[in-house]
């Protein structure tokens, strides 16, 4: 009898141990002893200060009787210089660990921080993947958007300031030790921020569905956040302070940011950094301009994937022709962003073409190409972006 073939390859799958649910926030100080921490930094950023929630966690502190150093100097697309302050704070104040309380900006300069308290030379050193030799200090996460997944995921995302764009650092000793994911949080996001962040997270979910390093298990948390999401952010952007919409939209940045920790990411993330870093723009901004013309470019190298997302969606795709099946993906995705009113283009960036050369050069060097279902050359990326300005 013939041997049957495995449905599956070997993957693997790295996550934090993390708290989800509404009112998850007391947890802090349950964790600072759980793991014998007694002189932490709090990383925060001055909205967070004065929403409140950078307040819950000193509570918390000064209930136990911990000491504990703030840093509350991030600003939005972390820079270098932020990440060897921290480190600088970290080293004066002889702190054991971080507690980052944040969206993505804050958790990456937090975890980039950490790279420096136990690593040598700069971060730039640190690009890249795998550069991360010495484990870094216990880091506990509490995020307050629903798109980084800065939280969960392997990465951290930092603007170098001389040349102008962010660098991608990749390891699994990015990996903070517990992320406590409060709902509540979002309830002081403001509205543009709430969609932005919830854009990037659809962005995680079908990067990493059609990445070349997905795996059955991404796939499953890829193609659920990407349901939620279609499903929720309409209703959210309509009714921003709903808790239920905001569980939901939480729920899908986590399982998009543990689909895309493990599968990687593509163009779209890509190009994103190198304009992001060079033109200051908001992430998930940044991803959402780019998400329908990427997936133009790429759909002829990944149709099968690309339309497993449609069928996710309740498409019936087995009387369309190849060319009709990808547009219906693509003005699915337009169709996303005007019910939230998000209608921001490439053009409305105005690069002009000094600076599609260095955002090309940039893009075609971020590790999140490699994954993507076709290598572009430089000349290609050009060409993409030089067609949708
Ligand atoms: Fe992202």
């Amino acid at each position: 009898m013939k041997k049957k073939e495995s449905m599956y390859g070997i993957s693997k799958f790295v996550a934090p141990e993390f708290i989800f649910g509404t009112d998850s926030i007391g947890y802090v100080k349950r964790y600072l002893k759980n793991f014998s921490l007694t002189s932490p930094i709090v990383v925060t950023d001055s909205g967070l200060l004065k929403a409140g929630w950078a307040n819950i966690i000193f509570k918390q502190l000064e209930e136990i009787n911990i000491k504990y150093c703030v840093f509350k100097d991030i600003t939005e697309n972390p820079k270098d210089y932020e990440v060897e302050e921290i480190a600088k704070v970290i080293r004066g104040c002889n702190c054991d660990s971080i507690i980052a309380v944040g969206g993505g900006s804050v958790i990456d300069a937090a975890k980039a921080a950490g790279i420096m308290c136990t690593n040598p030379g700069s971060i730039r050193d640190y690009e890249g993947i795998d550069k991360i030799v010495h484990p870094m200090p216990p880091i506990i996460c509490i995020p307050t958007t629903c798109g980084s997944s800065a939280d969960v995921s392997q990465f951290a995302i930092i603007t170098n300031t001389d040349e102008k764009y962010k660098m991608a650092i990749v390891s699994k000793s990015l990996i903070p030790d517990i992320s406590i994911i409060d709902p509540k949080t979002l309830t002081t996001l403001p509205k543009e921020l709430l969609i932005a962040t919830s854009l990037d997270a659809l962005t995680h979910a079908v990067e990493s569905y059609v990445s070349l390093g997905s795996s059955p298990i991404t796939d499953m948390f890829a193609l659920k956040a990407i349901k939620l999401i279609f499903e929720t952010l309409p209703k959210a952007a309509r009714d921003p302070k709903n808790i239920n919409y905001l569980e939901d939209l939480i729920l899908a940045s986590l399982v998009a940011g543990l689909a895309f920790s493990n599968a990687s990411l593509g163009m779209v993330h890509a190009i994103a950094h190198s304009i992001g870093g060079y033109k200051n723009i908001r992430h998930g901004t940044c991803n959402a301009i780019l998400l329908d013309s990427i997936i133009d470019f790429n759909y002829a190298y990944a149709a099968y994937r690309y339309d497993k997302i449609s069928e996710s969606l309740g498409y019936d795709l087995k009387n369309l022709k190849e060319e009709d099946r990808k547009k219906l993906l693509i003005e699915d995705i337009i169709d996303l962003k005007n019910k939230i009113g998000f209608n921001i283009t490439l053009k409305d960036l105005q690069l002009k073409e000094g600076e599609i050369d260095i955002i090309s050069r940039h893009a075609v060097n971020d590790p999140c190409m490699l994954t993507n279902p076709v290598m572009p050359t430089l000349e290609e990326v050009k060409e993409f972006i030089e067609r949708n300005i």
